[in-house]
């Protein structure tokens, strides 16, 4: 067991004392947990292999997933790559600092293990305070893997961090909610087109609108054998319960959750629903996302709720399915697996 220091800083305004700690740390190669505007990432120094060895220590990670590298200013980023393509110049410009990983050549610099031997290194520029001031004070890039254990949820709170990493890490940055609440958008351009392998907080038609031929990975929307994102195989989110979603036209869909329920009532069961839906199943334990006018909060939530399932100790979730565009993609990317793909179309 490591001895935490856990620093709460508030994002709002950074207590730069404190933050030096945490930018010690990774001058001395230690692991230090930081907020991002996506989930919280488990970080280490990006260019000394020692350190980023910890990373996969702590998490608990296979060492074939390649870890992405988090810089403050375009000069770290030459640093980690072999050059940077016009597209991807062009994407930077508008959308960094945000939740876009571009998946580059990496340059020398970069040690094996943060890109699991493969010659692409996945970059972004995290739109937030602490995080781009924890980078510039420690003047090296960051490798930082969302900080969950491996097979849990990625962390949105300070609190979800604490109960998965105390003891297991050198410093915790205990700061607000990610304010997106899911990973980053991971687009790879070293394919022609660039693909989107991990839909996120930068959507489709947003990068669409800059580079009209990208294309989404097919695993984004089923499970496949052999994912291109090494990452896509493991499994992820999957809380203790068993879960279904139902799918479909919403009055079939209440009949078909409805019926489920009262089959499964011997258990300690949920559903996870749209706000204004609660009211469609009366008498049921409901765990709301939010209001389907919000996409974006729902997705923000949904990591929290993920994590409510196993606190609640519960053997049996269904949850409703939502409109697979724009922030709704990236939501049930990751609610497909967590229900493990099993879906039921009504
Ligand atoms: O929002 C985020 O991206 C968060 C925060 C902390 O920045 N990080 C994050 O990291 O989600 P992680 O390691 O949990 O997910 C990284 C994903 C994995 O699916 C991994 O396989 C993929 O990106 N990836 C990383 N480098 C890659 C590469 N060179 N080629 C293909 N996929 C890569
Ligand atoms: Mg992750």
């Amino acid at each position: 067991m490591k001895n935490t220091l856990i620093l709460h800083i508030n994002d709002t305004s950074i207590d730069e004392a404190l933050l030096s700690q945490a930018a010690d740390a990774i001058n001395q190669n230690k692991t230090v947990i930081l907020p991002t505007e996506t989930v919280y990432g488990l970080g280490a120094n990006a260019l000394n292999s020692e350190a980023v060895e910890k990373i996969f220590i702590a998490k608990g990670r296979p060492q074939d997933n390649p870890l992405i590298v988090h810089v403050s200013n375009m000069n770290m980023l030459e640093k980690c790559v072999k050059s940077i393509p016009e597209d991807a110049l062009s994407l930077i410009h508008a959308f960094w600092p945000g939740p876009l990983t571009l998946i580059l050549e990496k340059s020398d610099l970069i040690p094996h293990n943060v890109s699991a031997g493969l010659n692409t290194v996945g970059v972004r520029m995290p739109d937030h305070p602490i995080a781009l001031k924890l980078i510039d004070l420690a003047n090296t890039p960051i490798a930082a893997p969302s900080a969950n254990r491996s097979g849990k949820p990625s962390p949105t709170t300070a609190e979800h961090v604490i109960s998965d990493m105390q003891g297991r890490v050198d410093v915790i940055i205990a700061a607000d909610h990610s304010r997106i609440g899911l990973e980053s958008t991971v687009l790879d351009m070293t394919h022609n087109p660039p693909m989107i392998l991990r839909p996120g907080g930068v959507t489709l038609s947003q990068l669409q609108m800059l580079i009209p031929e990208i294309t989404i990975d097919p695993q984004v929307h089923h499970s496949v054998d052999s994912p291109r994102s090494p990452g896509m195989k493991y499994t992820h989110y999957a809380p203790q319960a068993e879960m279904t979603m139902v799918r479909g036209d919403h009055s079939k869909v209440i009949k078909k959750i409805t019926h489920l329920m009262d089959e499964h009532k011997h258990l300690n069961c949920a559903i996870i629903c749209a706000e204004e839906h609660i009211q469609d199943y009366p008498n049921q334990n409901c765990l709301s996302l939010g209001s389907l006018s919000n996409p974006a909060f729902m997705a923000s939530q949904l990591f929290t709720i993920l994590r409510k399932c196993d606190e609640l100790q519960l053997d049996y979730v269904i949850t409703e399915a939502f409109a697979e565009e724009e922030m709704g993609l990236a939501l049930m990317n990751r609610l497909k697996k967590a229900v493990g793909y099993k879906i039921l179309d009504v």
